[in-house]
């Protein structure tokens, strides 16, 4: 229950984070669990550096350091980041770079109502969850039925269940359900094939409008995403892509002249060129190329439903002909990207 509060003192049933020489692990505070054979047995955690008894740090404060065979480690209450580096992935996660542009992009303060899918591993989830309560309410799908199941489970067990509904349903045939039509403030899409959901997306937002995010790994979808969103009536249309880059600060020694004599060039008295001397300056230098691509975000704005239909891009279609029989065949018009920008215009 320990992601809800701040708390001073770790107790049986807590997630408890325990730090150790730069490594991460999530240990769930049972003192006896079931081994493979369905007997309880005490529930001891082996790590690197020796055994811990898991019911020994029951009543242990949060940040403390606690001792192992042959070390130590320390003790730290979950948040959503350490969460995200430390839980069992059912499927690939968003980790936090994304996830903080994700809040931010869709206007999340406590009490909006968010709407998100897929479930996934529950990464996004629990930040969504800190963003919005006590007052809001993360509404999370997956289509994928144990795996919506486990994460329901784990919102629970976590105490935050009280903030999210986690459902098993497809949201791209089934949309997120008569009773959200109307009510969110924001709709976050994780899925293969999310341009499937905006239609969905539309219908649950807010009469007043809201704010849409996607994310995609290809940019193929981007554009599948941006053609849908354009046509659903979404303004403000960008993509962006959140990537870290190191400057790598070093000291360079570099030559200086001494371009005193020009001043003195055509005058009576002309003065000699003083050989260049060196200097060393600190210099950062950026890297040449930058990997850790990890995914495209798409973000819209859906304006308020009186203003809908004059923002909504009609399909167009360009009309093809065909030299063999003479039919015409309608084909989308091809879209430009903006490489800076990563921004999706179509023409
Ligand atoms: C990449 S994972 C999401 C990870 C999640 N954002 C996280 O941070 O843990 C994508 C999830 O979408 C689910 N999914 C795919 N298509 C879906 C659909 N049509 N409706 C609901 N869930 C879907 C998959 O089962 C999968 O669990």
């Amino acid at each position: 229950m320990s992601f809800n509060n701040y708390k001073e003192k770790i107790e049986e049933g807590d997630t408890v984070i325990l730090y150790m020489s730069n490594n991460l692990y999530a240990i769930d505070v049972h003192p006896v669990i079931k081994n493979k054979k369905g007997e309880l047995v005490e529930n001891v955690y082996q790590t690197t550096f020796g055994a811990l008894k898991v019911r020994n740090i029951i009543g242990a404060e949060y940040g403390s350091r606690v001792e192992l065979s042959k070390g130590w480690g320390h003790v730290l209450q979950p948040t959503p980041e350490l969460w995200s580096l430390t839980l069992p992935h059912r499927t690939q996660i968003i980790y936090t770079p994304d996830i903080s542009m994700i809040l931010m992009q869709l206007d999340l303060v406590p009490g909006s109502v968010v709407i998100e899918a897929g479930t996934g591993s529950g990464s996004l989830t629990h930040a969504l969850v800190r963003r919005v309560r006590p007052s809001g309410r993360v509404h999370t799908f997956d289509f994928h039925e144990h795996r919506a199941a486990l994460a329901a489970e784990e919102f629970h067990a976590h105490g935050i269940a009280e903030f999210v509904t986690a459902k098993h349903r497809d949201v791209c045939q089934s949309g997120f359900g008569e009773e959200l039509n109307g009510r969110a403030d924001a709709v976050f899409l994780d899925l293969p094939s999310p341009w499937t959901g905006v239609a969905h997306a539309v219908a649950a937002l807010k009469e007043t409008g809201g704010r849409f995010c996607s994310f995609s790994p290809c940019i193929e979808q981007v554009q599948r995403t941006c053609l849908a969103l354009q046509q659903a009536g979404f303004e403000d249309l960008a993509t962006m892509e959140v990537l870290q880059s190191e400057v790598r600060v070093s000291r360079r020694t570099v030559p200086v002249r001494d371009l005193a004599f020009l001043r003195h060039k055509g005058s009576s008295c002309p003065v000699d060129e003083k050989a260049s001397s060196t200097t060393s300056y600190a210099v950062g230098a950026w890297p040449e190329s930058q990997p850790g691509h990890t995914g495209y975000l798409t973000v819209a704005t859906l304006p308020p439903a009186f203003r809908r239909e004059k923002s909504k891009k009609p399909k167009e279609v360009t009309a093809q002909a065909n030299p063999t029989n003479g039919d015409t065949k309608a084909t989308p018009e091809p879209m430009a990207v903006d490489g800076n920008n990563a921004e999706i215009t179509v023409k």
